[in-house]
């Protein structure tokens, strides 16, 4: 029989103490909510109102249901007041020697039996039971940012920690609606393990003015369909938290370099700027606690004159390839109201791209998003050629053909011959630096990267790559074309794997890594990382979906360039690759795919 929690105490009622008194309340359970003095409870008790105000104002909570709520939280300054709960959950700032103290005093407070857990996120639970005489049941229970909302619960045993205390925490999740993994006591567990080498990384980019911050989170949200981007979670999470996490990581994690603090946190933290909590971050909101961002001296302008100010006017586009990205860039193009000149290498590829525009665009029009006169009108734009010579009076170039820097080259030192002066030249390779294919042609100051995302007519994203030689007329022109194509286009440097892939392939190699080193399962981290985090896939369905050979090719790439040791290709992911496991396509890869 599970042992029956009818009263639980919270310690700490910030970002996460708040919203975990509101997940027991609203679960029916009875909650003693402590805050160290009067004012950090008020502010508390305000939390608690505002979140479950809003669920009511959303429909989502009936207001007799908030009252109620209310009325199972009792609150009270100082660990007493917990004499009698059957678990207390610790959610105080991220330091060990703050959370022994407390351990030691909820030991002697607390009853023999209750259960005392931790919500930290990167300490040694290990480390913070050996402060109370009860080491066997002590806990971590890891609930998610915003906890009323996100499903899943990291439950970390550690080596003393009793059976039957996991059993009954891991029902008590399930009681509360949430979905819980149980793992052994190491930094960063699973989630923040995946997560926080991704948000450190997309911070020393924003620090070395790689992009800005608007454009790592564009790119981040709509490259790979996150909920936020990493530096508006940065500010969800609380910037003094993050740091703390991340030291914390650094020291218990192996010392690696990707888990040290960008210098630039740590200076943010000394200037209270914490995120939303403080109302200013890497963004500034209404006031502290709000979610609302506001402009400030670093909001980009909106208007379409800033963003295109010395656009040159672009009207006939020339796109080189006859592959599935040169197919979707065409019908892009067209679509958007320009005329566009395909060049393959011979009249039978042109036929079969013009036969696979034709029918995308006839999806277009059964699924009623496209008018039949739009379609004809977008085919009659296009007119199809197997010789560059049909470029000399294009106005942009967008080059999509294979991935191989001496072919690029070569295209590029013909189109330097051909193209009139001013033309803009755009590359779409997702690996090869841009400098390389720019000094091919004796115009560098014209050539910028186009990154499309696949499929291209869907995906509203596009990278901007400027290299060191690219001219601000050049990129300005870059934008207005994305605006015009109705994209966003972020603009980042020339470095490998510019932003999403810079980002996303060390995380999914970390992921394989954690695989690799039998810490959890392929479907306990994909879970993690949908019900922890919201990620629309698991690291191991989104490899599997992407290819493992496509994925290893990126990593190495990333790291020969950064020579970053943690990003160094997982073992398992090289062997799988070798094995011929590349995933979907070959019906196997980190999953057996031949019965689906
Ligand atoms: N922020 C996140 O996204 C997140 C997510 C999961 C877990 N965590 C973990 O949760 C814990 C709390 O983090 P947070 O972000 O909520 O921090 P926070 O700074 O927002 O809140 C901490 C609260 O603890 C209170 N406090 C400090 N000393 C206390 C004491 N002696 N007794 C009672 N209360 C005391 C503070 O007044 C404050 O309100 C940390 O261990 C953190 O790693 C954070």
């Amino acid at each position: 029989m599970a042992r029956e929690f009818s009263t639980v105490g919270v310690v700490g009622l910030g970002t996460m103490g708040a919203g975990i008194v509101e997940v027991f309340a609203r679960n029916g359970i009875d909650v003693v909510a402590v805050e160290i003095a009067e004012p950090a409870l008020e502010r508390g008790r305000a939390t608690l109102t505002a979140s479950t105000d809003r669920a009511v104002a959303k429909g989502k909570l009936a207001a007799a249901d908030r009252d109620a709520l209310h009325e199972r939280v009792h609150f009270a300054v100082g660990l007493d007041a917990l004499h009698s709960v059957d678990l207390v959950i610790e959610a105080v700032p991220e330091h060990l020697d703050l959370k022994q103290r407390i351990f030691a005093e909820l030991d002697r407070v607390c009853r023999p039996e209750t259960i005392l857990a931790t919500n930290t996120s990167s300490l040694s639970v290990t480390e913070i039971s050996v402060a109370t005489t009860r080491p066997n049941q002590v806990i971590g229970i890891h609930f998610f940012n915003p906890a009323p909302v996100m499903k899943l619960v990291e439950v970390i045993r550690t080596v003393v920690t009793a059976p039957e205390v996991v059993a009954d925490v891991e029902a008590l999740c399930a009681r509360l609606g949430k979905v819980d993994v149980t793992i052994n006591d190491r930094a960063g567990f699973i989630a923040n393990a995946l997560l926080f080498g991704y948000l450190n990384h997309a911070v020393g980019m924003f620090e070395s003015h790689y992009a800005t911050r608007e454009d790592i989170d564009a790119a981040m949200k709509l490259g790979c369909g996150l909920p936020m981007g990493p530096l508006a979670l940065m500010d969800l999470i609380g910037l003094d938290t993050a740091y703390e996490i991340l030291d914390t990581m650094y020291r218990r994690g192996g010392r690696d370099r990707r888990h040290a603090p960008v210098p630039l946190l740590k200076q943010m933290v000394t200037a209270g700027l914490l995120g939303r909590k403080s109302g200013r971050g890497f963004y500034t909101y209404e006031r502290p606690g709000s979610p609302v961002v506001v402009p400030d001296g670093a909001t980009p302008p909106a208007t379409e004159a800033a963003l295109g100010d010395g656009a040159r006017a672009i009207a006939k586009v020339g796109v080189v390839g006859s592959g599935t990205m040169a197919t979707g860039i065409i019908e892009v193009f067209a679509k958007a109201g320009y005329e566009v000149v395909s060049v393959t290498r011979g009249a039978e590829k042109s036929a079969t791209v013009c036969e696979a525009v034709k029918t995308s665009l006839n999806k277009g029009v059964v699924r009623g998003k496209l008018a039949e006169a739009d379609r004809d009108a977008a085919l009659g734009r296009i007119s199809w050629s197997a010789t560059l010579d049909h470029l000399a009076d294009v106005d942009l170039v967008v080059e999509a053909v294979v991935e191989e820097l001496s072919v690029k080259k070569a295209l590029f030192a013909s189109l330097d011959e051909i193209c009139k002066p001013g033309v803009v030249l755009a590359t779409t390779t997702s690996s090869l630096p841009v400098i390389d294919v720019a000094m091919a042609t004796h115009r560098p100051a014209d050539v910028v990267g186009l990154h499309f995302f696949n499929p291209a007519p869907v995906m509203p994203l596009v990278e901007l790559v400027r290299t060191i030689r690219t001219s601000p007329e050049t990129t300005a022109t870059a934008r207005a074309v994305c605006a015009a194509l109705g994209k966003i286009g972020v603009v980042c440097a020339d470095r490998s794997g510019f932003i999403v892939n810079a980002l996303l392939f060390p995380y999914l190699n970390d992921a394989v890594k954690m695989l690799e080193a039998s810490y959890s399962t392929a479907d306990d981290i994909d879970h993690a990382m949908k019900l922890g985090c919201g990620y629309p896939m698991g690291p191991f369905e989104l490899l599997d979906v992407v290819g493992l050979d496509v994925a290893l090719a990126i990593q190495r790439e990333l790291y020969l360039e950064l020579r970053e040791p943690g990003f160094a290709p997982a073992p398992l992911l090289e062997h799988l690759v070798t094995a011929g496991y590349l995933g979907r396509k070959t019906r196997r890869g980190f999953r057996d795919h031949s019965h689906r």
